[in-house]
């Protein structure tokens, strides 16, 4: 139902409630506040006005009880905000492992996503209800940020690394989706769809298609592999030039200057655009960089792609 006068961006994603839940019960802590302080002024100010020329204040020194309260109340309401808080922001950072993953590119001015089977679209985002989806974003050019109010769900997207955000929609419909972060001129013009739509119906838009044969990623990926003669050196056989890609995304690295670091999005990332910043331990820094050869989505094909590498089949097809 269309409220006349909405105070809210409509409920539709699995944390939507809480959010809001937080929300108010911080704006209702602090209101209360506001009000006994406010009120308090106007009482005293009237209670304990001078009523004689020779009146002298009481000469009070403090009270434990006083203090004691005005310390514990405050200390324990801002810890249930801050317990609280920080339970959602983590859950909120953290994508659950079976999430869908879609990526997203921002760039000046407008929104590219692109769905697990390949399917693109711009400034519109199909998602099935009832489904963990993962964005892992890029941008471009400059900072952006993919905001879906209706989700309460927002992410920067910035140049130069990777930011992921995630949602479980719960209800069919279509909702805004805004640029949150000022971008330049046509900023305000960044916007969009998101249709949350029955995973059936979902299904359906993807093998209704856009314009040409749908590319998944991961096998753009492995194309642009072989294209860019990554498969030389990490080729996965013994004495490769290259450390084998086989199993690499979330695991430990050991690297040349001892320090072990999580193979994660980022991790990949900087390995394909900047290599020489991380170097595996056992092999020489003498990949070159590919800042500037790869766009955006065509680093997040590749990383798809070496997402699919398994440990034990390292080797991909020659
Ligand atoms: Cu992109 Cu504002």
């Amino acid at each position: 139902m269309k409220q006349p006068f909405p105070l809210f961006p409509p409920n539709a994603s699995s944390v939507a409630t809480e959010v809001d839940l937080l929300y108010l019960f911080i704006a209702a802590i602090s209101a209360f506040f506001v009000v006994l302080v406010a009120a308090l002024v106007v009482i005293f100010t009237i209670k304990y006005r001078r009523r004689h020329e020779d009146e002298v204040g009481a000469d009070i020194h403090g009270s434990l009880v006083a203090e004691l309260t005005w310390t514990f109340i405050p200390l324990v309401l801002s810890l249930v905000m801050f317990f609280w808080g920080a339970d959602l922001a983590f859950r909120l950072a953290r994508p659950p492992v079976d999430s869908m993953e879609i990526f997203v590119v921002g760039k000046q001015w407008m929104w590219k996503v692109q769905h697990p089977d390949g399917t693109r679209e711009i400034n519109q985002m199909h998602v099935p209800i009832g489904r963990n989806i993962r964005l892992t974003m890029g941008s471009e050019d400059v900072i952006h940020d993919y905001s879906i109010p209706a989700f309460r769900v927002k992410m920067d997207v910035v140049p130069g690394k990777l930011t992921t955000m995630w949602f479980n929609a719960t209800t069919p419909g279509t909702y805004h989706l805004f640029c949150a972060e000022y971008c330049g001129t046509k900023h305000s013009g960044m916007i969009g769809e998101v249709i949350v739509m029955e995973p059936q119906d979902y299904e359906a838009w993807l093998a209704g298609g856009t314009a040409g044969p749908a590319v998944p990623p991961a096998q753009a990926g492995e194309q642009l592999f072989t294209q860019n003669a990554c498969i030389t050196c990490h080729s996965g056989l013994p004495g490769a030039i290259g450390p084998s890609l086989g199993g690499v995304f979330g695991s430990e690295r050991r690297l040349a200057d001892g320090r072990t670091v999580l193979a994660d999005d980022n991790y990949l990332r900087e390995s394909i655009m900047t290599p020489l910043a991380k170097v595996v331990g056992g092999y020489q820094p003498v990949m070159p960089p590919f800042q500037g050869l790869v766009s955006e989505e065509q680093l997040m094909q590749l990383m798809a792609y070496i997402k699919t590498l398994k440990p034990a089949a390292a080797a991909p097809p020659q």
